[in-house]
């Protein structure tokens, strides 16, 4: 991901042109091929929710993944457990692109399959993967900031819906607002229920980036934002940071940080 636009111009959300966000482009640039960053991602929140789900009766029916565009790995980690996986974007283009990828899965997404199969419940489902994802996964046309409401005024709760959910490459890489960023983290977070588990993935360090020709925000964020804008809302959390040059193939970052855990009771936050 390049950067391109001026350091101290303030893109907000509202301001991008999602419209023009291009998820062919995109795949290009980043889903072709497995990164290693992408199969180390993948094997933590493999065994992040393996674990969890080891020593849980009750399986949660419903999971999330926030921002989708067109990566397909969050929601193919969460498939074992889900009985319905809600693929949440804002883009029409990535949203045609998830509609097309739940009437036939691309093969291009095997390789990251195959990272999840090293764990059972992944393995277990490895020949009806296709006809499970095609059953499971539906798409949403939205806005993530209106996630995570408690549904007063005659809108639709939304607050601790979700049993399960992921966002990656979204609160940092929407806009260049830190407030925005805080702030999706929040409407993220508040639309999980009481202890589901979590997994998201954040850009360090970086400036914007580039989608075909057209130029999209990023907020520069730290380990320690990361941390501080999740604390609030997660009952345990872990982070990890990847910042070895293996993988910083995709330009414009300093490293990037997955975060994964519980959220808390969420009484009060
Ligand atoms: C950098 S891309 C990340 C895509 C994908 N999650 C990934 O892991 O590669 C940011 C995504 O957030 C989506 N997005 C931007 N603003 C949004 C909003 N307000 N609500 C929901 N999605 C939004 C974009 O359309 C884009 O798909």
């Amino acid at each position: 991901m390049t950067s391109r636009a001026p350091v101290d111009t303030c893109v907000l959300n509202s301001d991008a042109p999602w419209d023009e966000f291009d998820p062919s482009a995109y795949l290009a640039q980043n889903y072709r091929d497995l990164l290693d960053v992408d199969a180390e991602i993948l094997s933590l929140m493999r065994d992040h929710f393996s674990r969890h789900f080891a020593d849980q009766a009750e399986r949660p029916i419903l999971g999330i993944d926030i921002g989708a565009g067109a990566n397909l790995y969050p929601a193919l980690a969460m498939l074992p457990w889900c009985e319905e996986i809600t693929l949440f974007e804002r883009a029409p283009k990535n949203v045609g692109y998830l509609q097309e990828q739940c009437d036939g899965l691309d093969p291009d997404w095997d390789a990251f399959w195959k990272v999840l199969c090293e764990s059972k419940p992944y393995a277990d489902i490895d020949g009806e993967r296709t006809e499970r994802f095609h059953q499971t996964v539906r798409v949403e046309e939205g806005n993530l900031f209106e996630l995570g409401r408690r549904g007063l005024f005659g809108g639709p709760a939304t607050r601790g819906k979700w049993q399960m959910g992921t966002m990656f490459f979204v609160a940092e890489s929407i806009s260049t607002s830190h407030k925005e960023f805080r702030q999706a983290v929040r409407c993220f977070m508040r639309s999980l229920a009481p202890g589901a588990p979590f997994a998201a993935a954040f850009m360090e360090g970086s400036r914007g980036y580039d989608v075909g020709n057209r130029h999209f925000p990023a907020c520069d964020v730290d380990e320690a934002q990361v941390k501080q804008s999740l604390r609030k809302f997660a009952g345990e959390i872990e982070t990890k940071r990847l910042g070895e040059v293996s993988h910083m193939v995709r330009p414009g970052h300093t490293g990037i940080i997955l975060a994964y855990g519980k959220r808390n009771q969420g009484r009060r936050s």
